[in-house]
């Protein structure tokens, strides 16, 4: 019995290597993040990649706006040591409206919102994006193989198709993954676009990948803490379960015992 349960949760959950979001969403692949799975937990590395990634392109349009500084340095993220998260902070600028004035952000200011007036705020991306993992909403996929979010981008960072076309005075590019076919940004990233201090590949599927990763932490960064306490739930409720069960047997043995006479 347990074990048709377990064949059958399984079958669900890896039956779909690939697969459509839906009719009218483009295809998104699943990639095995290493924060996936119930065991999962950020890497690094991955982290400070996606962060110097998001640093050198994206920022230059989009905003990080509920991202503070400080939590660079956070044991659950890219783990910055502290001298070089205050200067990392130390590049923006951010107003202050007690100065009047504009001032070198500090660890407890937030990244600044958006540059380019149509260019969303990343910070909660990958989680608005999130359930691109069917079959639709059972939930074993996203327990499995994570929730979706950071797949999306990195498949919506690697589909452009290379066609443009314009539309009311804007530039439209092609790609596989926006509902519609086409999308305003122009395909941010390219091979060997950001060179990695450590030689790590820096192929468009690499840097799409560390990036996704890393606005994956900037929408859920206490993933870790959420994953331990979920486990230490489900152990204790399954410890209380046994109890439970044992105390029960205890309590009606006497009675149970007697109508078997
Ligand atoms: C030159 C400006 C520019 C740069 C650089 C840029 N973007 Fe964008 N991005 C945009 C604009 C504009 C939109 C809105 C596009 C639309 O809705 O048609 C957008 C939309 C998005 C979306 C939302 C797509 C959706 O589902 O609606 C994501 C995710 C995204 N960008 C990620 C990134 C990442 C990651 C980078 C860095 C690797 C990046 N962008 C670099 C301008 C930019």
């Amino acid at each position: 019995m347990i074990k048709t349960i377990l064949s059958a949760t399984l079958a669900l959950g890896m039956g779909t290597g690939a697969y459509a979001a839906g009719a009218s969403e483009g295809h998104v692949e699943n990639v095995d993040f290493s924060f996936d799975g119930p065991f999962g937990a950020y890497d690094v590395n991955q982290l400070q990649r996606g962060l110097q990634v998001y640093t050198e392109v994206c920022a230059a349009c989009h905003g990080l706006k509920y991202v503070a500084f400080r939590t660079l340095a956070d044991d659950s993220g890219p783990q910055l040591p502290d001298d070089q998260m205050r200067a990392y902070a130390e590049q923006y600028e951010v107003f202050d409206p007690e100065l009047d004035d504009f001032r070198a952000a500090t660890p407890v200011d937030h990244f600044p919102e958006s540059n380019l007036e149509n260019a969303p705020d990343l910070s909660l991306m990958a989680k608005k994006r999130a359930g691109f993992h069917g079959p639709y909403g059972l939930g074993i996929n996203q327990f499995l193989k994570g929730m979706g979010g950071p797949e999306y981008i990195t498949a919506l960072l690697t589909g452009y198709t290379g066609e443009e076309k314009e539309e009311a005075g804007t530039i439209l590019y092609e790609n596989t993954v926006m509902p519609g076919g086409w999308i305003s940004m122009a395909p941010p990233l390219s091979d060997e676009l950001v060179e990695y201090a450590d030689g790590h590949a820096n192929d468009l599927h690499h840097l799409s990948e560390d990036v996704s990763a890393f606005l994956m932490w900037t929408a859920e960064p206490k993933l870790g803490a959420r994953k331990q306490a979920g486990f230490a739930g489900v152990l204790l409720l399954t410890l209380l379960s046994v109890l439970l069960y044992l105390t029960n047997k205890r309590l009606w043995a006497p009675i149970k015992h007697k109508a078997k006479d």
